[in-house]
């Protein structure tokens, strides 16, 4: 199939290219370049099938020059703002960055008559909602404006399926760790121990407990909903089994970096940040009787992430 990717230059969205092209499609990935870097593109460079445009998919023009390079079967949309803590502080960024960057490919989409689109979501879009998240669950009122972007692009996405008669897979993600991170905690904490070897600053109490699912297995999840589910609108909690402390991903860069002594000091919220929800659990009983199921638990993706993100930072 002849693909476009949004957000090829970054984490998640260089790993999917990869598989992608593995599989035999062809990928155009389309990034401004903001958050994704060269080096995530150094990997996909020169690989068969593979081309890369950079564009700003907050402009209706830009976004509509790509598609006219090529006619596209579907189009993966993982551009986004991903920093929740820079939302906060401008709160224009997630409505351009995560938002913008929906509605304008949907209008392209339904001006060249592409029929599918496979959108990267968030737990974020639930809030804080206690026990074990469904997607039927709710009411979703998000706490942060990455989410509500998030949220509010699914809207769009539901309309446009019922207008326009494509197919979508919403995949709400989780905590998303491995290498090529271009954020998020592991790396955060790899980045704060380079700086000062002899401590290590928590944000938050350390209490925080959320799942963690290994980038390996959320490629493989979300290619495995594509391929399976055929309804108009197709909704999926991803994660691994099990949820993990940031007390003990505190423990693991400790121990991972070799460094003798480091001391680790916490805050005191119980969150990180105005907009980081703290703790929540997913039912994943959709997507398992889907037949997926992540090969690493939470903690035992956290170890592995440590270990590639560590040697990468080197
Ligand atoms: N990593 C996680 O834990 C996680 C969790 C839930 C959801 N997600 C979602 O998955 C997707 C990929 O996340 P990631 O972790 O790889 O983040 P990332 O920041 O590495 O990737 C996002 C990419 O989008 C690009 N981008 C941003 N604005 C753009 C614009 N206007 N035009 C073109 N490109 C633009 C960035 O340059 C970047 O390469 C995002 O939609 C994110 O919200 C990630």
């Amino acid at each position: 199939m002849k693909i476009l990717l949004s957000g090829g230059a970054g984490f998640i969205g260089s790993h999917l290219a990869e598989e992608l092209l593995s599989r035999g499609h062809t990928v155009l990935c389309a990034d401004d370049l903001s958050l994704g870097t060269e080096t995530n593109l150094s990997v996909l460079k020169g690989r068969r099938g593979f081309a890369f445009v950079t564009a700003d998919l907050r402009s209706l023009r830009a976004t509509e020059s790509v598609f006219r390079k090529q006619r596209f079967d579907c189009v993966f949309h993982l551009a986004a703002n991903s920093d929740i803590q820079a939302g906060e502080r401008d709160m224009t960024l997630d409505l351009g960055r995560t938002f913008m960057t929906t509605v304008n490919l949907l209008s392209c989409m339904k001006r060249h008559g592409v029929k599918q689109l496979v959108f990267a979501s968030s737990s974020a879009v639930y809030g804080e909602l206690p026990g074990r998240i469904s997607e039927n669950s709710g009411p979703l009122q998000p706490i942060s404006y990455y989410g509500a972007a998030k949220l509010a692009s699914e809207a769009y996405i539901s309309a446009f399926c019922r207008q326009c008669g494509a197919k979508a897979w919403i995949i709400r993600f989780p905590n998303v760790i491995g290498p090529r991170a271009t954020h998020g905690v592991i790396l955060d904490f790899v980045k704060k121990l380079k700086k000062d070897p002899r401590r290590l600053e928590v944000l938050g109490n350390g209490r925080q407990f959320k799942p963690y699912l290994h980038v390996d297995d959320l490629v493989r999840a979300i290619l495995h909903v594509w391929g399976k589910s055929r309804g108009e609108l197709n909704c999926f909690n991803v994660a691994g089994r099990g949820r993990t402390r940031v007390s003990r991903i505190a423990g693991e860069v400790a121990a991972a970096s070799g460094l003798k002594g480091v001391k680790i000091r916490y805050g005191k919220s119980d969150r990180g940040w105005k907009g980081d929800v703290p703790q929540f659990d997913y039912s994943l009983d959709k997507i398992t009787a889907s037949g997926w199921r992540a090969r690493l638990l939470s903690d035992a993706a956290v170890k592995k992430a440590v270990r590639e993100i560590w040697s990468e930072n080197r």
